[in-house]
């Protein structure tokens, strides 16, 4: 039995849908902790290609349990529409395979409309979010004054809360961000017809995982976004509002602490970020051009071209502490291959000559460091078919062995190439 964590250690888009895919073959359910709509995993599956946002990518397994648990943020449309599109392409999407946490928060329409509204006022100093509503939600949450999954079934409640939070959001919307009002009556029909259809799906997911766990099945708990996007430890204020790190999984699941574990950390082979804040290692010449158009680094939510840079350990150590990261899923290898030279940031110099080797809170102290870079020689063998560590190019083995030493932990596996097969295991993260 194993609680296997799989989080990013950057600021998301790491990959993990390949590697969350891979690993489940050795489990018995899959678990969504944290996050909404605002993460997105594009799988190529028997040729096909599945865009995911909010069900956990295990559902294109048969036999597999796919559990959204209470510290996701759930649009009831988006769920309801992943499941049609895969019912339509012969995907199993039925209650007895997904499941849905009677605890988890839904995002209502005022909130992504605030969520627009707000980022429009912004201008420039915009966060650049996915415009889903994710962060008025969890305000919700923590205000107290959230819907969540179980007031679909319960109508008095659930009409009393709508009309509660739209008058209060009708007020924002109408008077501070001169947007249009929502019509709390035409909310209330739509979420009761949305309860009607997941009605089956909700449940008390942590008992159910509990129960998993009781009969000696193993989970997947798959995180999404990356940890430098964590609302308590990322580049604060340009953050998600969810916690990423692995100690997340706990709360936004309800299964205890001592039962989670091995935690593994995504390690994307270059750094990439989508919407605002600092990001020390981002290039905008010909070798951040090349990163985006080799590693087809468009997001899959929003379509945003990322941005992108060198490789930046200090960014990558910080989260293998904040996370207890046991084993590096280091992806996308391949998309360095041909360039001849590669730089990895091993530290941060600051203006009055001291260096720093974690991520440091005030953003202004963050926008002036300086990475500290060792610069290493690339490789131009195609490594897309090697299943072997000692069978990668000799420069490519000390591009990753100088990571690992800087950063701290282990590598568990690498993958190079898009394919499934295109992986070298390094460690059986269920043996331990
Ligand atoms: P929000 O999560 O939509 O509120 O967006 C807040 C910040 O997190 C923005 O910079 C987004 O681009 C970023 N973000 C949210 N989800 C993801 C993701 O899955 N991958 C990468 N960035 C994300």
């Amino acid at each position: 039995m194993a609680c296997v964590i799989v989080v990013g250690s950057q600021w998301g888009d790491e990959g993990k849908g390949k590697v969350v895919d891979l690993l489940t073959e050795r489990v018995q359910g899959i678990v969504r902790f944290q996050g909404g709509n605002n993460a997105g995993h594009t799988l190529v599956v028997g040729g096909e290609k599945f865009i995911l946002h909010l069900i956990p990518s295990g559902v294109l397994h048969p036999g597999k349990k796919c559990f959204v648990g209470n510290g996701v943020v759930v649009d009831p449309e988006v769920f309801l529409g992943e499941m049609d599109r895969l019912t339509a392409r012969g995907v199993e999407a039925g209650p007895g395979k997904l499941r849905l946490s009677e605890r988890a928060h839904l995002i209502m329409p005022y909130h992504k409309a605030l969520d627009l509204a707000r980022e429009k006022a912004k201008g420039g100093a915009a966060i650049g979010t996915t415009g889903r509503g994710i962060g008025p939600c969890y305000e919700d949450k923590v205000s107290r004054v959230g819907v969540r999954a179980v007031d679909l079934l319960e109508p008095e409640i659930l009409q009393a809360k709508i009309e509660a939070n739209v008058a209060e959001k009708n007020f924002w919307l109408t008077q501070y961000y001169k947007e249009e009002p929502l019509d709390a009556g035409a909310i209330y029909q739509q979420y009761l017809a949305f309860g009607q259809r997941l009605a089956p799906y909700i449940t008390d997911v942590a008992l159910e995982l509990d129960e998993m766990l009781e009969a000696g099945q193993s989970l997947l708990f798959e995180g999404a976004q990356g940890t430098h996007l964590d609302i308590d430890h990322g580049t604060y204020p340009f953050v998600t509002s969810s916690n990423p790190v692995a100690g997340s999984a706990c709360c936004g699941s309800g299964v205890g602490v001592t039962k989670l574990g091995p935690v593994l950390g995504l390690v994307k082979a270059y750094t990439t970020r989508v919407g605002g804040g600092p990001f020390p290692t981002e290039l905008e010449d010909e070798n951040g051009k090349w990163l985006r158009d080799q590693g087809a680094e468009y997001g899959s939510t929003t379509g945003r071209p990322r941005r992108c840079g060198w490789l930046d350990a200090v960014v990558v150590k910080h989260s293998v502490r904040l996370s207890g990261i046991e084993g590096l899923c280091l992806t996308k290898l391949d998309v360095l291959t041909g360039l001849k030279k590669l730089r990895l940031c091993v530290g941060y110099r600051l203006p009055d000559g001291s260096t720093m080797h974690s991520v440091p809170a005030s953003l202004a102290k963050l926008a002036q460091c300086q990475p500290i870079y060792e610069d290493l020689e690339g490789w131009q063998e195609d490594i897309t078919s090697v299943r072997r560590y000692q069978d990668l190019p000799a420069a490519c083995r000390t591009y990753l062995e100088r990571l690992v030493q800087v950063v701290g932990a282990p590598l568990a596996m690498v993958s190079v190439g898009a394919d499934r097969e295109a992986t070298i295991m390094m460690k059986d993260v269920f043996a331990q």
